[in-house]
């Protein structure tokens, strides 16, 4: 490409901004570390929409804006530039047409129409489907709270009883499943499922004629105050398909899994991945959880959460733990780890790896 013309290139991904919009009313009580949820935030891939060099050609000063109501997630789409490339030989690729394929068509481009959307969402938004699990996030005091990463605050089992509100500053999270006959839920999925192609490397939509899927979403809610309304805040999802696993059982595979760039790195994943952990141990018809393509990261928060999880269940005080890794009791030990790797319904290969994991953090 000419010099001239490369000065018509953008970055989709730097040009694509996302934010979570609520009701002022609801962003006013939010402090320090929480603003972070209203703040918009950019894709790590747009590959799928714009094609494989993450490239928009056309544009000078290009602003694509897509908005979402932070419960809802009903959505307004803004594109707005500088100036626009005016030739028949090298056209301008077009934006909106691209775009349309990929968010459901109920977008709205009006200012105003988009604020009424979220004041109406922020009140009468509920999740959809059964709440499954909750917790707490304490959030810090403000002198602590400055910056990024370790000033942030800390997540807390919520139990299975009331959550505790009166602390301050505490906010709570709540997951909820839901499957294709919830009510509401498949539009609701079109207008979430954005968020897999934007973030997963390799990640695709899942087809909506394949009945099985489960979804677990979670929310931030919030009580707004003086009143007695309760806000949700989008926060992540993750997905998973039940297959079939002989003779009478499923396995279930984890396929996609996702926290918003606002909420990463505060152990709501992990919160998320435990939940989903504790309802497949405690449903008699998995045999075990399976991850599809995990990326770096989430590997990582998967170890972490299931070396917690093995910890807890004591397996590094079993006797069992150092026994037979010598010659003679091979099969013993063998008995013992299908044993355990069967109770806690963890794929093969990743037991093996958590057992060589903490059998090293043993030896040293
Ligand atoms: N304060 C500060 N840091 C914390 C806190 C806390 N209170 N709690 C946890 N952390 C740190 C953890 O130590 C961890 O740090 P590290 O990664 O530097 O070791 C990090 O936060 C991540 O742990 P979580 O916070 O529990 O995870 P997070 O909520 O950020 O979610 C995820 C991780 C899912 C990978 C997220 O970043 C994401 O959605 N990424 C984009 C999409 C993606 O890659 N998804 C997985 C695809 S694979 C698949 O779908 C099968």
């Amino acid at each position: 490409m000419s010099e001239d013309l490369a000065e018509w290139l953008s970055d989709s991904n730097e040009v694509f901004n996302l934010q979570m919009v609520r009701d002022p009313e609801d962003e006013d009580v939010l402090e320090n570390e929480d603003q972070q949820a209203i703040e918009p935030f950019n894709p790590n891939f747009t590959y799928p929409i714009f094609g494989e060099h993450e490239k928009i050609f056309g544009y000078k000063g290009l602003d694509i804006q897509l908005k979402f109501a932070s419960g809802s997630l009903r959505q307004y789409l803004s594109i707005n530039y500088d100036s626009r490339l005016n030739s028949t030989a090298t056209p301008a690729d077009e934006l909106e047409g691209t775009l349309y394929k990929f968010i459901p068509s109920d977008y709205t481009k009006s200012d105003l129409d988009f604020q009424k959307i979220v004041e109406t969402d922020a009140e009468n938004f509920k999740p959809l489907g059964e709440r499954v699990g909750s917790y707490v996030k304490q959030a810090k005091s403000k002198s602590k709270s400055k910056g990024k990463g370790k000033g942030k605050g800390k997540v807390e089992d919520a139990g299975d009883g009331e959550i505790k509100e009166d602390d301050e500053g505490a906010v709570v999270f709540e997951m909820y499943k839901s499957t294709w006959s919830t009510t509401g839920f498949r539009d609701y999925h079109r207008r979430m499922q954005l968020f897999i192609l934007l973030f997963i490397e390799g990640g695709s939509y899942v087809q909506e004629d394949e009945d099985s899927w489960e979804f677990i979403t979670l929310y931030e809610k919030r009580k707004r105050p003086n009143s007695d309304i309760f806000t949700y805040h989008f926060v992540g999802y993750t997905s998973v398909y039940p297959f079939w696993c002989y003779p009478d059982q499923v396995r279930l595979r984890l396929s996609q899994f996702v926290i918003l760039p606002p909420y990463q790195h505060q152990g709501h994943g992990s919160k998320l991945y435990s939940a989903l952990f504790s309802s497949m141990l405690s449903r008699p018809e998995v045999a075990e959880l399976t991850v599809e393509d995990p990326a770096e990261a989430f590997e990582d928060l998967r170890d972490r959460n299931d070396l917690r999880f093995l910890y807890k269940q004591g397996i590094t005080e079993d006797p069992m733990f150092t026994v037979g890794l010598g010659e003679d009791s091979r099969s013993e030990r063998a008995e013992w780890e299908t044993k355990l790797r069967k109770k806690y319904k963890i794929a093969q290969r990743q037991f093996d790896r958590l057992l060589e994991m903490l059998l090293l953090k043993n030896l040293n």
